[in-house]
């Protein structure tokens, strides 16, 4: 999330995740915020040509995950039927059945593998590995979190500490409950810690020495090099309600249907950028690629008003809408 980068101390942007649509958004964005970094970082702008959507297979999963890999890659990922079956009413809240399945036995293949990316979770908890995680670990990490997730027989309980930024949390507990409907029976006991704010919280630094303790485990959107907190998918997974993003299952599908409108040949032969420049100084710089009487880069740069969006319902934020320019910038946040 742009609002990681926070280079401008005190700027309190709305959290502005790069509005740029189309196809940049469609996994490699998403696949990135799980290794993103806060304060180390190295920007990437990648163009990202329009047809790559087309060169890639996106499964997503019901929970709104969608797994992501490349026609030349050899490893597919079966789709898995969940028993979840709730109304999905446009005018009614959403419900589900009252005698919902509380086991799931999926009917898996022995040659499934893992997509590529677990493999950082033990990455993340590399820290931890020949101490454990102790309880003590946990109740010392409690000033470092905003609320504390705890999951007994399938059933979760918070305990909130802060409050969180916008509905951060809420969107990240809803995300744990549709995993647990998704899964019954299959998500273990748990106790876990969670940070929602911007920069790392557990530093590696603060643990280092003789004398020092050792780090509490807390997830949280992002990590870095000195920092031990866990990465986690980000709250717009399942939705940004502040800002209209809906969840990323049908924000995909909106994308999809968006990148239809206009056909590639007929769009702007530029490359595309909208968002927030003033959350990160590499972006205050993108500013300067910008067509000016000097130079023309071919990149057409264009700033989110937050003040006026928000006043007009976020109508022309809609990331389904901005395929209109050939190719697009993604300003990736790679692990160091
Ligand atoms: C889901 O529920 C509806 C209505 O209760 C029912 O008609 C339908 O067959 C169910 N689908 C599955 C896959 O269970
Ligand atoms: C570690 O703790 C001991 C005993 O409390 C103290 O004497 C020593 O100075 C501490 N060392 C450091 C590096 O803080
Ligand atoms: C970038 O250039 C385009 C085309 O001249 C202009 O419409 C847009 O407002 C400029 N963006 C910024 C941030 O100045």
């Amino acid at each position: 999330m742009a609002e990681r980068v926070q280079i401008f101390q005190g700027v309190r942007a709305y959290g502005d995740e790069v509005i740029h649509g189309c196809f940049s958004k469609v996994g490699v964005g998403r696949l990135k915020g799980l290794v993103s970094t806060t304060t180390t970082f190295i920007f990437f702008f990648f163009l990202l040509i329009a047809a790559l959507l087309n060169r890639m297979d996106i499964r997503g999963t019901s929970i709104g995950q969608s797994i992501f890999d490349s026609r030349t890659s050899k490893t597919y990922h079966e789709r898995i039927e969940f028993p979840l079956n709730c109304s999905n009413s446009v005018n009614l809240p959403q419900t589900c059945p009252e005698n919902y399945p509380s086991v799931f036995q999926p009917q898996e293949s022995s040659a499934r593998t893992c997509p590529d990316y677990f493999r950082w979770i033990h990455q993340d908890l590399k820290q931890w590995k020949s101490s454990g995680i102790t309880e003590d670990m946990i109740e010392r990490g409690k000033p470092s979190a905003d609320f504390r997730l705890v999951i007994v027989n399938g059933k979760a309980y918070v305990e909130k500490y802060n409050k969180p930024y916008q509905t951060r949390d809420v969107f990240t507990i809803w995300g744990i409950l549709q995993l647990l409907r998704l899964y019954p029976g299959k998500v273990p006991d748990l106790d876990l810690l969670f940070y929602s704010g911007d920069k790392t919280m557990i530093m590696k630094r603060d643990y280092k020495g003789l004398n020092a303790t050792s780090p509490p485990p807390a997830f949280h959107y992002c990590g870095e090099k000195a920092a031990l907190d866990i990465v986690f998918p980000d709250w717009t997974f399942w939705g940004w309600a502040e800002v209209n993003i809906k969840p990323w299952e049908e924000t995909l599908r909106a994308i999809k249907k968006g990148r239809e409108r206009i056909k590639w040949e007929k769009r702007e032969p530029y490359a595309y950028w909208k968002g927030n420049p003033y959350v990160a100084k590499d972006r205050v710089d993108l500013l300067k690629c910008n067509l000016s009487d000097k130079n023309d880069w071919n990149v057409r740069i264009y700033k989110q008003d937050w003040g006026k969006e928000s006043q007009q319902g976020f109508k022309h934020s809609k990331l389904e809408d901005q395929c209109t320019h050939r190719y697009t910038y993604a300003i990736l946040l790679l692990m160091e």
